[in-house]
């Protein structure tokens, strides 16, 4: 979908959808402003068919109007923002996302777009950026493998070109804000593709192939560590948990280094860690068959960590970033590790497995461990880790932890902005004795209660001192069905945290 700006009137575009935004007042819609121009232009009718057609103008609502010719576009599509006072980027990004879907599936070939009424933080640059974000993230689908069985269930056809129109934006700010826009919903995008493939295609050697050649676009430095590579490390857990493959593990090392206007403002470095185990079949200590139907997805947290690296440049990023993806599959075979066995971590950590299905808190462990030895001054990890952050939180909520409350304090605001639900969990101390080890260091696992702090607790023996938060995933990685800009299947949660954490702005 190719997304542009033109100052004007929406009103005089001939294309065959036009959206124009409905606010909310205390009893319903309320028609003004542009939607009460095309209302009269249609013959005054759209107030009744708006109490016909029980239009709410709630977020996420929208009603679709032929013009009959009253209006140079085809349909007219209102899309309902709610109370103005209460409108920020995330409403905005659902409002339009609504609109985005409802001209696909009117078979719109080209849209033209108002855009929301200045409201409050909210300006005319941030409601495009917002805007356009919600256009793109909703109409993402993964169609690959639709074959000839789909033929009498065909998807609508995508929105070739999506013009917005206002005359509240400079047009070259109004064209960084759509590149903007393009960068970050292509990170999301790429997160979710690595995600809905299946572990057939992502192992942890196609997916070093993939960031390799995502390095190579966005102009990262890219080290690959093998086995070979991670046993000079001495990183005995992460090796451990890929030793039952046919495909060998990966550390995949992406650099970033702000150059041009991004430069030189700041001395922080960041490591980013993902979770990327391709499969988790849960090794020996196998899941279930409903445990294990999904588990393409555990590989999410390393997948967020490469849409998020592929777009650092487009939202100005000042500071140096490392991007460390742990990437193994979890298999079962005469070399796969066992319960009973004893590791030990690039940092001198010993550890007993007490479940090979704990096996996220390994990979990152000395994933943790290599970043730090990077020189970052903050490590942010992000991992499907645990069951227990599904049942704590559901599906629709992150659980993060973190080491320091200024770092925890700057991801959920960045969380909040992003639109992604998150919630800090507490590193209750006294449950460290949980995770103690009977002849090693520490147990892999801590038992049922309190699952997703134990997986924390763990990981802390991992941060080397330095200020650490960590996002557990597991619920929110993947949706059982659409809603809003979240499409079915992969969400690709935590890449707009991280940029929205990361920009320069
Ligand atoms: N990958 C799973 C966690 C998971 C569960 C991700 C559901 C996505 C959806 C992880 O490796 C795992 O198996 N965790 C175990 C840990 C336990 C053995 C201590 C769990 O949560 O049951
Ligand atoms: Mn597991
Ligand atoms: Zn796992």
């Amino acid at each position: 979908m190719d997304v542009t700006f033109q100052s004007g009137e929406p009103l005089t575009h001939a294309v065959d959808a036009l959206v124009v935004p409905v606010t909310r007042t205390g009893d319903g819609p309320e028609v003004g402003g542009l939607a009460a121009e095309a209302a009269a232009k249609l013959g005054g009718e759209l107030k009744t068919l708006i109490a016909d057609a029980r239009f709410t103008a709630k977020i996420g609502s929208t009603l679709r109007v032929p013009t009959l010719g009253n209006l140079p576009a085809r349909h007219l599509i209102l899309t309902g923002i709610g109370y103005p006072a209460r409108l920020d980027a995330d409403r905005v990004r659902r409002a339009w996302a609504a609109a985005a879907l409802a001209a696909r599936q009117s078979g719109a070939k080209t849209v033209a777009s108002a855009l929301p009424p200045a409201a409050g933080a909210l300006d005319g640059p941030a409601s495009l950026l917002a805007a356009a974000e919600g256009i793109r993230l909703a109409t993402y689908r993964f169609t690959k493998y639709y074959g000839a069985a789909r033929k009498d269930d065909p998807v609508p056809a995508a929105v070739d070109r999506w013009t917005f129109v206002s005359d509240g934006v400079e047009a070259n700010v109004a064209a960084a804000a759509l590149d903007q826009a393009a960068a970050i919903a292509a990170g999301v995008s790429l997160a979710r593709d690595l995600v809905n493939e299946p572990a057939s295609v992502i192992n942890p050697v196609s997916m070093a192939d993939i960031a390799r050649e995502v390095a190579k676009d966005a102009g990262l430095e890219i080290t690959v560590l093998g086995p070979e590579e991670l046993g000079k490390l001495g990183a005995g857990a992460m090796l451990a948990v890929g030793k039952g493959s046919a495909t060998p593990p990966q550390l995949i090392h992406l650099t970033y280094r702000p150059s041009g206007a991004n430069t030189g403002k700041d001395d922080r470095v960041i490591g980013l860690i993902g979770k990327a185990i391709t499969f988790d079949t849960g090794g020996y200590s196998i899941k279930t068959h409903e445990g294990m139907l999904e588990m393409k997805v555990d590989m999410s947290g390393g997948a967020a960590v490469l849409g998020a690296m592929a777009a650092l440049a487009a939202v100005g990023c000042p500071y140096v970033v490392h991007g460390v993806i742990c990437a193994a599959e979890n298999m079962i075979s005469d070399k796969a590790f066992r319960p009973g066995d004893i590791l030990t971590a690039s940092n001198g950590v010993t550890i007993e497995v007490h479940s090979t299905d704990a096996e996220g808190r390994l990979v990152l462990a000395d994933g943790l461990v290599y970043t730090a030895r990077q020189g970052a001054t903050e490590l942010i990890d992000l991992a499907t880790l645990t069951g227990a952050a599904v049942v704590a939180l559901g599906n629709g909520t992150t659980a993060l932890f973190a080491s320091d409350d200024d770092l925890a304090a700057a991801l959920l605001d960045a969380a909040s902005e992003a639109g992604e639900s998150t919630w800090r969990m507490p590193l209750t101390k006294g449950m460290e004795e949980q995770i103690r080890g009977h002849i090693g260091d520490l147990k892999n696992t801590g038992g049922r209660p309190g699952g997703a702090i134990t997986a924390a607790l763990f990981l802390q023996h991992f941060r080397e001192g330095l200020p650490w938060a960590h996002l557990d995933i597991a619920g929110t990685a993947s949706a059982s069905k659409a809603r809003g800009y979240i499409p079915k299947g992969a969400t690709g949660t935590g890449v707009r945290t991280l940029l929205t954490y990361l920009s320069g702005s």
